[in-house]
This record gives C-alpha cells, sequence and structure tokens, in this order.
C-alpha cells in the first residue's frame, strides 16, 4: 500500500517520476505527488483521487530542468485522502521532504513532542512527523543527512520505506527499508541515473539492474551510483545488482483495455513458464531443488499449513484437495490474519508454506515469520523476485507470471495453482504415493493446459460479455460448487465482487440448503460449477434444489453434457480435461465474467475502490 518512487540522473526528473508512479498506482489510488529540485528551492505538486489530478497539475513543469525528486502514490492509512495529507511532506521550513510507505506506530506520541519543541503540523498523517523528525536532527546537530535520518529512525517504531531529500545536500536521495518493500534501479553505459522505487516495474523503462534492499538497510542513491549501509550502526554494506528478465511492455497494456484483461488471456503463457522448467514431460519426472527440502525432509513430513489472504488463500484450499489425495499428508489451511493470532501446533515435522503474489502481505509475512521461529520448514510461493518472504524462509517456489498490475489476481493465482500442483507431483514422486505412470499422465494433462486455454479465451471472452448483459443489473450472485472446485466458487464470488460491486458469496454446493437457500428466487442468479467428476451427481442435485425454487441458473459444465443443458438457464461448456486440473480451467472464464460485468457497470477495474495490491499494513 502506498508507492513511491525516486529518481538522480542525467533526465528532466518530472516525466520519470510520472512514469513510475503510474506503474506503481495499483498500491494505492487515492491521492499523489511528486517533488523536485527547482532553481529556488524544492517544488512540490500534489493532487487529491488518481494520478491523472496530478498530471493535470503538472502540464507547465514537465520539462522543468531538474534532476532529482521523488514521487508518491497513497493508499490512505492515516488521515483521509486529501490533498494536505497527500505525501511528499515537508519539515517547518521546507527544505526537506519525505515520502513513506508503511505506518510510523508512535507517530502520536512523536508528534506531542516535536509540537512541544514548536514544529507546526500541516497534515493528519504519520508521515509528517519524520519529515520534522529529520529536520530536529539537522538543525540541532552538526548531522549530515545520513546521520540525521539514522538518528531519527532510531526514535521511530513502526513498518516504513521512505525516501528523503534535503536542499542541504542536493545531489543525493536517502533511502530507508524496514519492514516494507524497497528496491534500487541502476542505470549504465550512456545513462547516468539511479532510481528507488517499491515495486519493479516502476524501474523498467530505464534499467532492469535492480538491487534488493534488506530489511534496516538505508541507501544513499547519485547519479553516479549508490551505497548501502547498516541503519543500525552505519556500516557499509555490499548488495549486488541483479539484472532481471522482465521487460517494460510487460508492465503496460499493450493494446488491451484493461490490465486486467491483458492479464487474464497472459495465462496460457504464465502457466507455461511456471512449469516449464521444472517438469520433464518424457520420463514423468520432477525436479524442485528450489524448495530446499531434501528427500529426508520430505520423507519427515508429518503435516502441512498452507499460509495466505485473499486469493492465495483459494489458492491454498485448491492445494488440500490435491495433498491429501495424492501424498497423504494433513493439510491444513489458514487464513494469515487468523493463524497470527492463536496457538500454533509447530514443530520440525511441519511443512508450512505460505502463498503470495507481492511476497509483502503483512499478515502473510507475520504468519511466516512465526512459522520459522517454531522450527518448521517453511518454503513459499511467491511472484516477485526478491521480495521480503524469499528473502526469510528456506525455499521459493516462484510462479512465473510476471508482474501483475490490475488489483484483481488473475494470472498469479492461477500460477500459484500450478506451482502448488507441481509440488504436489514432486512430493507423491519423493514419498512414492502416485504411481509413475499416473504421474505421468497428470504431468502430460499439465502440459496440454496452456494450449486449452490459448484456444477456449477468445470464445469465452464472448460468452462472458453476453452473460454480463443479462446479469449486470443483478444485486447479488451465488457461486456454488464441490471438492477442489469449491474454492473457485469463492475466487469467482470474490472476483466479482471486489472488481463489479455486486454482492456474490460462493458456497460449498452441499451446504446450500443450510442457510443460503433461504436467498434464491426469481432473481437470484446462481452459477454452479458441474464438471463430470466424482462429485457431479451431487452437484447436479444441488442445482435441482435451486431450480425448484425458481433461481437463475448459470452451469458452467463438460463439453457434450446434455443433462446440464436441459437443467440451466444458461450453459457454458468447457473442455473435458483431467478432473483434478479443473480449478485452473474453471476459474479463467469466471475472472471474465467478472471482467465483462464490471466493464458493463462502469467500474474501475484495474483500481477498485478501497482495494490495494498489495497489503503491508495489518
Ligand atoms: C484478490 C486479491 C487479494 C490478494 C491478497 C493477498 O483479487 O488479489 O485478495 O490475493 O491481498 O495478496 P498476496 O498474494 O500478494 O499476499
Amino acid at each position: 500500500m502506498c508507492g513511491i518512487v525516486g529518481y538522480v540522473g542525467s533526465r528532466r526528473v518530472v516525466p520519470v517520476l510520472l512514469e513510475g508512479l503510474k506503474r506503481l498506482e495499483y498500491r494505492g489510488y487515492d491521492s499523489a505527488g511528486l517533488v523536485y529540485l527547482g532553481k529556488n528551492g524544492l517544488v512540490k505538486h500534489r493532487a487529491q483521487g488518481k494520478l491523472l489530478n496530478l498530471e493535470a497539475k503538472l502540464d507547465q513543469v514537465r520539462q522543468t530542468p531538474s534532476h532529482i525528486g521523488l514521487g508518491h502514490t497513497r493508499w490512505a492509512t492515516h488521515g483521509s485522502p486529501s490533498e494536505l495529507n497527500a505525501h511528499p511532506h515537508s519539515d517547518c521550513h521546507g527544505e526537506l521532504v519525505v515520502v513513506h510507505n508503511g505506518i510510523i506506530e508512535n507517530f502520536r506520541t512523536l508528534r506531542e513532542e516535536l509540537q512541544a519543541e514548536g514544529h507546526v503540523f500541516r497534515s493528519e498523517t504519520d508521515t509528517e512527523v519524520l519529515a520534522h523528525l529529520i529536520e530536529s536532527f539537522l538543525c540541532g546537530s552538526r548531522c549530515d543527512l545520513v546521520g540525521a535520518v539514522r538518528r531519527a529512525l532510531k526514535k521511530v517504531k513502526g513498518s516504513y520505506a521512505i525516501g528523503v531529500l534535503w536542499t542541504g545536500e542536493p545531489d543525493k536521495l536517502v533511502a530507508v527499508r524496514s519492514q516494507s518493500p524497497l528496491v534500487l534501479g541502476v542505470q549504465e553505459n550512456d545513462e547516468r541515473g539511479c532510481l528507488l522505487a517499491s515495486d519493479i516495474p516502476a524501474l523498467l523503462p530505464y534499467t532492469n539492474r535492480v538491487v534488493y534492499l534488506e530489511d534496516q538497510d538505508l541507501a544513499v542513491i547519485r547519479a553516479d551510483g549508490f551505497e548501502v549501509r547498516k541503519l543500525s550502526n552505519g556500516r557499509k554494506v555490499k548488495r549486488p545488482i541483479h539484472t532481471i528478465d522482465w521487460n517494460p511492455a510487460m508492465a503496460e497494456k499493450s493494446g488491451y483495455t484493461h490490465f486486467m484483461l491483458k492479464e487474464i488471456f497472459e495465462q496460457p503463457q504464465a502457466i507455461l513458464n511456471t512449469f516449464r522448467s521444472r517438469i520433464d514431460p518424457e520420463h514423468g519426472q520432477l525436479c524442485l531443488p528450489e524448495l530446499g527440502l531434501s528427500d529426508r525432509d520430505i520423507k519427515g513430513i508429518g503435516r502441512i499449513v498452507l499460509l495466505a489472504c485473499g486469493s492465495s488463500w483459494h489458492a491454498a484450499l485448491v492445494a488440500k484437495y490435491w495433498l491429501e489425495q495424492w501424498v497423504g499428508i494433513p493439510v491444513e489451511v489458514d487464513i494469515a490474519s487468523e493463524f497470527r493470532y492463536r496457538r500454533l501446533l509447530l514443530d520440525k515435522n511441519v511443512l508450512v508454506i505460505p502463498i503470495t503474489q507481492s511476497g509483502e502481505t503483512a499478515d502473510t509475512l507475520a504468519g511466516t515469520r512465526l512459522a520459522l521461529k517454531s522450527g518448521a520448514k517453511v518454503v513459499a510461493i511467491c511472484n516477485v523476485l526478491g521480495s521480503t518472504i524469499t528473502r526469510e524462509v528456506h525455499g521459493t517456489l516462484y510462479t512465473h507470471a510476471g508482474p501483475e498490475i490490475g488489483v484483481a489476481s488473475t494470472k498469479a493465482f492461477t500460477c500459484q495453482l500450478v506451482a502448488l500442483f507441481l509440488l504436489t507431483l514432486y512430493l507423491a514422486q519423493v514419498r512414492g504415493t502416485m504411481a509413475s505412470r499416473e504421474r505421468l499422465t497428470m504431468i502430460e494433462s499439465l502440459v496440454e493446459l496452456p494450449v486449452v486455454l490459448e484456444r477456449e479465451l477468445p470464445g469465452w471472452q464472448e460468452e462472458m460479455e453476453r452473460l454480463a448483459e443479462e446479469f449486470v443489473k443483478s444485486r447479488d450472485f451465488l457461486f456454488l460448487a464441490r471438492g477442489e472446485n469449491f474454492p473457485i466458487a469463492l475466487e469467482g464470488a470474490l472476483k466479482l465482487k471486489e472488481i463489479s460491486y455486486i454482492h456474490a458469496e460462493g458456497y460449498a454446493a452441499g451446504e446450500m440448503k443450510h442457510g443460503p437457500i433461504a436467498l434464491i428466487d426469481r432473481d437470484m442468479p446462481v452459477l454452479a460449477l458441474v464438471p463430470q467428476n466424482g462429485v457431479y451427481d451431487k452437484v447436479v442435485a444441488n442445482v435441482e434444489e435451486v431450480k425448484a425454487r425458481h433461481g437463475r441458473l448459470i452451469l458452467l459444465g463438460s463439453r457434450g453434457d446434455a443433462n446440464i443443458g436441459r437443467i440451466a438457464d444458461h450453459v457454458v461448456y468447457l473442455p473435458v480435461i483431467l478432473p483434478d486440473l479443473n480449478p485452473i480451467l474453471y476459474t479463467v472464464p469466471l475472472q471474465l465474467l467478472a471482467y465483462q460485468v464490471a466493464r458493463l457497470r462502469g467500474c474501475d477495474v484495474d483500481q477498485p475502490r478501497n482495494l490495494a495490491k498489495s497489503v503491508t499494513v495489518e
């Protein structure tokens, strides 16, 4: 939540900051601001609402010959979304500015202390104390900027990634990372320049050479390079430069109307990227050294605990079915915000698997740290290279979905499912719980999946557009399924509610008669997943109950199944594939349905209200 960006180099700074902010807007979009160093000091521009509002104010200054500055896009935590509360925040004299992502927990005490010393505050934010606090150390002693930042942060409790610019040392930006993400970008060859940002997409138009700061790192960046020190003792430390293979186009819409639509259509490639280097389809073998688990470790696992939030939690719920079925190990699935506040019965024989697209979700991180402390083995499933979680766990199984910009997760979710499917097959291989013929069939079906998706996507898009036209005015929606597809009913409901604001609930089909059936009438759309699998008859019986109460039935089922055509108002036929992989297949039309409904309702698909992509606060 909140995105920060900074630049110092040979380019004009305003366009660089704006470009960076555009690519970070998914992190928060209730206000935005930037600051640059002009001829007569710092120049600050801020606006409430989307980045467009800020851009509108910048027409006259885009080409201003300044080469150093900071930008921010906000997701409000302290203080309402307003221009006054938008970052950057300044000290009393307007000579020092700070942008911040995170929460300063003791800001009230600090604010009162600073006010008693004569500091005048202009906003309601927690961030503003940082500017005044750093100022107090610059004025009161002979500190340089690095010294003042270090002394100030010794008094601060909370999580933060900050960028600081001071007119007294006009050639540098100081950045600090403490529990909130921050990366540096280092230009090379004929371009002199360094960047800082909350996330990699902001760097991509300028460089693919990145430095992952570690927790409690302080970085000084100048046009000709950077240095990193430990915040605690000021000692210099080495941080390597990594060259990443993401390119700028990956963080652009490439002709699609929305990032979400582009990311839905990228799924065949993203899925292929996630499994391709990890399987040997000829021999039906998997190889996952990145787990950091020896065969002995794997044979010793007595229990698996999956930990996640939101869509990632839905992926975990699907994996429970797979792991218990094929590996025969008991699996618990926990919502990370619940996991962290109860008694955890973990030990070294428990494998804990946090699942997170961003690798920065506060609750998932906190749960992971508890698991690490308890002595359990911890392997993350994550999409963002070098993110916080990946640096703390014993191993990481990366999804290779590429950058996901749309706030509602699509390709990252299906790639999490692919990673969990690979993990299931690998654990079954090592523990000998699945016949090799069966494993070979599963791998062959997985290899076929991107081809199937590529072929079906255009047709689904049209079908879902037609369905969306019919249901665009609905007030509620019920999603039903059973077995490994039940979590996909939850995911379908979450997608619809978060981007179209239609109230939607997902239910295990067998649970409907225990309450939700009371909601069913002629106006209630009920969407059920009825692929031909082991629980097909059960789900059909449940949807008959809906039909008997005149609910409006939409069924997604197996191509060639005439029976469901007889029951439903609308049928969407999907190809018949290995039943285990249906959760991935059936997710995609549900994403498209949510997308089309939201689009027809005129909703902001990529940036739904009140949400942020990366939830770095509790
Ligand atoms: C929903 C969605 C969220 C995230 C959740 C966890 O579409 O995207 O529910 O899944 O905030 O985020 P990560 O996976 O980054 O931990």
